[in-house]
């Protein structure tokens, strides 16, 4: 009984020990960017940038344009912008998932790349920044979205 005891603790520190932490953000014009280096700091996690195909020029970030590229992308709740590189998120236990508030809620390249990863078992924790908006309307959007995933409450990182 005792030697069954100390294999199970055995087993559960050493899963401790390689439970693994990946900070993975979308950043248009650097402020989640330098959010997501002191998360990942912080948490002794990896990092990875989610880079679009096409990056985003001024023009394109034009939210007072409602014909620039982000406002069409976030008018229509189908786009999905194309991500240059894949994300191996299969030896991460926990992921926290960053993004700038684009209309209140999380830019679409962010549902690209939720739609390309198996994030089943994985505790997700988005974070954001924002000129004001917290991260309630992008947490509300992403559990109504993808309500098979484990959405813990996320956080806005203030500049
Ligand atoms: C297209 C667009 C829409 C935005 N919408 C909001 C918004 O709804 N609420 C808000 O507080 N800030 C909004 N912002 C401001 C950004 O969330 C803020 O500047 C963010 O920190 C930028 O992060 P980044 O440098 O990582 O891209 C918007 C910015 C852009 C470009």
């Amino acid at each position: 009984m005792k030697q069954l005891i100390t294999l199970l603790l055995l087993v559960a520190v050493s899963m401790t020990m390689n439970a693994k932490t990946l900070v993975a953000y979308f950043s248009a014009t650097g402020i989640t960017k330098a959010a997501a280096e002191q998360i990942a700091a912080k948490q002794q996690a990896d990092l990875w940038e989610i880079v679009p195909n096409e990056p985003y020029t001024e023009a394109d970030l034009d939210w007072r344009n409602d014909q620039s590229r982000s406002s069409i992308e976030m008018k229509d709740p189908a786009e999905r912008p194309m991500i240059k590189m894949c994300t191996d998120v299969s030896a991460y236990d926990t992921i926290y998932l960053g993004f700038p508030i684009w209309w209140n809620i999380c830019p679409r390249i962010i549902d690209s790349w939720i739609e390309n990863n198996d994030l089943r078992n994985k505790t997700l924790i988005p974070f954001c920044t924002s000129g004001s908006s917290t991260i309630d309307g992008a947490m509300e959007y992403l559990r109504t979205t993808y309500p098979q995933y484990k959405w813990e409450d996320g956080f806005r990182v203030a500049e």
